[in-house]
C-alpha cells in the first residue's frame, strides 16, 4: 500500500527519455515515506488509485512537474540597495559603486548589524515567494559577513529556513565574495583568512560547498585557487562566479578543481566551456543579474550548448545584481533574453539545478527512489511556465510526499 496518489494528471518528468519534458499523458505518480515509490501511465496501474494509496489525489489533467530548484541564491542579508539601483540610473556602473566602497560591502555592513532573528525573518519572506512558485530546494551562500562570525550567522539562518520551512536548502560558504574594509589594500591577507576560517565552517556543519567571486572588483584566479585548495583538502565541493564582468579564466579554473558548477558566465570563452564539458560542470546562468545589470553580453550559449554542458538557471536573489524572488520569471528571461527554449528552461530549474547542487540522485526528476518533491500547475502545455510574465499558475505544491504549510 502506498502513502499517496495523484492520478489523472499529465507527469512531466524532465528525466532524460527522448520526449519532450519526459511527459507522460494519462499518469499517475505514487509516494511512500516521502519518496516516489512508482510513476507510469494509469494502464499500467495493478488496480483503482483509491485501492492502492492511502490518500488519492485527482489531478483532474492538470501538469505535475518536479519541485523546482534555485541553485543559486545570496537569500539571507541585511538592508536593501534600492538607492544604488536609482545610482546606477543615472549611469553609475555596478563596478563603479563597488570600488567606491558601496556595493557588496554596503550589505555587509547592513548584515553584520543584523541579528538571527531579523535576518531570518526577512529571508523568510523572500522564501516564501519562492516557494508560492513551486520552489522546493533552493541554495543559500553567505558572504555578506566576511568575517567567521557574520559568515557562520548567515549559514545558521540559512539552515534555519530549512528546518522551519517546507524545503531543501543547501548552503555555500561564500567568504571570497569581496573584501571587507578592514582589509582594504590588503587581499591576499584576507585569503589568508578566507583559508583560516574554512576549517571552522567545514567543523561546524554549516556549509555544504564553498564558493567564491572571481573578477576583477572580486578576486583573481590565483587568490581563488587558493580557496580551492583549502576547501577541497577539506572535502568540501566548490563552485564559482565566473566570468560575470570579464574574462579572467575562471570557469576553467572551477573546472579544473571538479566543481559542481561555473555561475554567471557572460565573458566566458571557448576554453572555458572545452573545461567545464570536460569535468562535468554545470553552467548555471542567471539572466534576472543580467537584466537587472543591464548587460549586453550574451553567455555563450551555442557552444555551451554543442559542448553539451548542462544548462542550469537561478534567480541569484541578493540585493545588488538581483533583488529577484521569481523563479518563474527567471524561465522567462532564459528564454526572451537567453533565447533558451522552454524545455531547456524548465530543465535548467529541475533536473540540470539539481546536479548543480550535487543532487541529481535526490531530487530534479520525477523517478522511483527520488524525493516525493512537486509542483501541480493548472497550465495546458509545460511551455507555459517560461511564457507568462508575473502570473504564477501554480495549484499545489507537495513536499517529500506532503502538502506543505507556506
Ligand atoms: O551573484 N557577483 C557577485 N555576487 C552577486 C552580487 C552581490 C551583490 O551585488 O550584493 C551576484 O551577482
Ligand atoms: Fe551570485
Amino acid at each position: 500500500m502506498w502513502d499517496a496518489i495523484w492520478h489523472n494528471g499529465r507527469l512531466a518528468t524532465m528525466a532524460e527519455s527522448g520526449s519532450p519534458y519526459g511527459a507522460l499523458d494519462d499518469a499517475a505518480i505514487a509516494t511512500k515515506d516521502g519518496r516516489i515509490a512508482w510513476c507510469g501511465r494509469r494502464g499500467d496501474l495493478q488496480g483503482a488509485p483509491h485501492t492502492l494509496a492511502r490518500d488519492a489525489h485527482d489531478l483532474a489533467g492538470r501538469w505535475l512537474t518536479p519541485g523546482l530548484i534555485d541553485c543559486h541564491t545570496h537569500l539571507v542579508y541585511g538592508g536593501n540597495r534600492a538607492r544604488e539601483f536609482a545610482q546606477r540610473l543615472e549611469g553609475v556602473s555596478y563596478a563603479e559603486i563597488a570600488r567606491a566602497g558601496g556595493g557588496i560591502v554596503a550589505t555587509v555592513a547592513a548584515t553584520r548589524a543584523a541579528d538571527d532573528n531579523s535576518l531570518f525573518a526577512s529571508a523568510r519572506r523572500r522564501l516564501s515567494a519562492l516557494l508560492a512558485e513551486g520552489v522546493t530546494t533552493v541554495e543559500i551562500k553567505s558572504g555578506y559577513g566576511l568575517n567567521l562570525e557574520t559568515e557562520l550567522k548567515q549559514l545558521r539562518v540559512a539552515r534555519r529556513l530549512g528546518a522551519e520551512l517546507p524545503v531543501t536548502v543547501r548552503t555555500t560558504f561564500l567568504g571570497a565574495h569581496a573584501l571587507p574594509p578592514e582589509f582594504a589594500g590588503r587581499a591576499d591577507a584576507y585569503i589568508d583568512a578566507v583559508v583560516a576560517m574554512l576549517p571552522e565552517v567545514k567543523a561546524s556543519g554549516l556549509a555544504d560547498a564553498v564558493d567564491a567571486f572571481c573578477e576583477n572588483i572580486g578576486f583573481s584566479p590565483e587568490q581563488t585557487e587558493r580557496v580551492f585548495a583549502a576547501a577541497t583538502k577539506l572535502g568540501l565541493p566548490v563552485k564559482l562566479h565566473a566570468e560575470q564582468l570579464s574574462d579572467l579564466g575562471g570557469a576553467a579554473l572551477a573546472a579544473t578543481y571538479g566543481a559542481l558548477s561555473a555561475d554567471h558566465l557572460e565573458y566566458t570563452g571557448e576554453d572555458g566551456v572545452a573545461a567545464m564539458a570536460a569535468a562535468g560542470t554545470v553552467a548555471v546562468l542567471l539572466p534576472g543579474a543580467f537584466y537587472f545589470l543591464r548587460e549586453t553580453k550574451l553567455p555563450p550559449i551555442a557552444a555551451l550548448r554543442a559542448a553539451a554542458v548542462p544548462i542550469a538557471l537561478a534567480t541569484d536573489c541578493n540585493p545588488g545584481s538581483a533583488p529577484l524572488t521569481s523563479l518563474l520569471l527567471v524561465l522567462n528571461m532564459a528564454c526572451t533574453l537567453f533565447r533558451l527554449t522552454p524545455e531547456e528552461a524548465l530543465t535548467g530549474v529541475t533536473r540540470h539545478a539539481a546536479r548543480a547542487l550535487g543532487l541529481s540522485d535526490r531530487c530534479g526528476t520525477l523517478e522511483v527512489g527520488k524525493a516525493a518533491d512537486f509542483a501541480v500547475w493548472d497550465i495546458d502545455d509545460p511551455a507555459e511556465l517560461a511564457y507568462r510574465i508575473g502570473f504564477n499558475p501554480l495549484a499545489y505544491s507537495v513536499k517529500n510526499g506532503a502538502f506543505p504549510q507556506i
